[in-house]
């Protein structure tokens, strides 16, 4: 089981330090699946526009080919303008409508104000219901303050509740395999 943890950003540190710290307690739970952090940054992206997918940057539709392989998605955003980054919503764009169904993913929101605590629940959360995720019930959303002066993230409540997210997060990956049908990709855009 091949499960990405997906830096939703092209700039910031902080979503991915958070999934660095997940992907050590995914890894304490010993469910032995594999795990890749996977930074938006890394790629070169064009907007989707409709060209054929061999015409996008080639970082780009490895990436796109690298999430629609995987099996599961740990998701970290940053809170851009009160909502998540457009390269973010891009790439979602880009993916085939049946590339993540029945795929297990948790979110992580990192802002920088608090009173933006749900637009991961408003924004992010209907457009993996979309794709038919199975987005866990636990998301976790953090905020300047719980990192300290080197960006380690050290507010205790913050990493209980993402080892717990974790924890739930391995059982609906494994989930996820009885309910794909074979043909997942095999047929194209609908409601
Ligand atoms: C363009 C931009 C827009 C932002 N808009 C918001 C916002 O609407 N709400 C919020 O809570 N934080 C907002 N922030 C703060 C980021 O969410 C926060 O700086 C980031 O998650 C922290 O990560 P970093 O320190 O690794 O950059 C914004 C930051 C940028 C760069």
């Amino acid at each position: 089981m091949k499960i990405l943890l997906v830096d939703g950003t092209v700039l910031g540190r902080k979503t991915g330090v958070v999934l660095e710290k997940v992907q050590q307690y995914l890894e304490e739970t010993k469910c032995g699946f594999e795990f890749e952090l996977v930074s938006l940054a890394d790629a070169e992206h064009a907007i989707v526009d409709g060209r054929p997918f061999d015409q996008y940057p080639e970082s780009m539709q490895q990436l796109v080919t690298k999430i629609q392989e995987a099996d599961g998605y740990i998701i970290a955003s940053p809170i851009f303008q009160g909502s998540i980054p457009g390269v973010l919503k891009n790439v979602f764009d880009m993916l085939h409508p049946k590339a993540m169904r029945y795929k297990p993913v948790s979110m992580i929101g990192n802002g920088g104000t608090y009173q933006h605590h749900l637009v991961i629940e408003n924004q992010l959360k209907p457009i993996l219901d979309y794709f038919r995720c199975l987005v866990t019930p636990n998301y976790v959303y953090t905020h300047r303050d719980h990192f300290n002066e080197n960006n380690e993230l050290v507010d205790e409540d913050v990493l209980a509740r993402l080892q717990e997210m974790a924890r739930v997060f391995v059982h609906y990956a494994e989930m996820g395999p009885k309910l794909r049908p074979q043909d997942a990709l095999d047929q194209g855009h609908e409601e």
